[in-house]
């Protein structure tokens, strides 16, 4: 059984009441979000308890994290790092830096640094693309990247 705190449920019960209560399905996401900042995952216990407070069954709950890159079902790291690979991304250089960003952190793509400090992902347009390419950590885009800015990107985050 997932357990919120005493905090969270009073953020909860804010933003359920953003919603009238036949469109409280639209809590979804936030409460998502809530979980995933706080958990750095949404584990199965939790989108049971989601869907139960919102009437959504857990295959429903499921199929809508499972869709959106930004939740995870397993631990991620403290920064969660989205380098998008989309088309402005992908003509300027996004590949490299890539490769690059996986180098530095020593994992794979898609993996999580031993300290559990870095999860570096794939991700598709972040819709900024005037600045590609670019990446997301957490909630923090970092735009027209090159390698040495990932290094120094990466060096400030505690
Ligand atoms: S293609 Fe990378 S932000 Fe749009």
């Amino acid at each position: 059984m997932f357990v919120f705190s005493e905090e969270d449920e009073k953020q909860i019960e804010k933003i359920l009441n953003r919603y009238p209560e036949e469109q409280k399905r639209s809590a979804l996401l936030p409460l998502l979000t809530l979980v995933q900042r706080r958990e750095k995952h949404v584990s199965a216990d939790a989108m049971r308890d989601i869907g139960r407070r919102l009437d959504l069954s857990p295959a429903y709950v499921q199929s809508v994290c499972s869709f959106y890159t930004m939740y995870s079902a397993t631990p991620v790291g403290k920064y969660l790092i989205l380098f998008c690979i989309n088309i402005s991304c992908q003509l300027n250089g996004c590949d490299e830096l890539l490769a690059h960003t996986a180098k530095k952190l020593n994992i794979e793509i898609g993996g999580t640094t031993e300290d559990m400090k870095f999860t570096l992902h794939r991700e598709e347009c972040l819709a900024a693309c005037s600045g590609a390419p670019m990446m997301r950590i957490n909630d923090t885009f970092y735009e027209n990247l090159t390698s040495d800015r990932i290094d120094q990107i990466l060096g400030s985050l505690d």
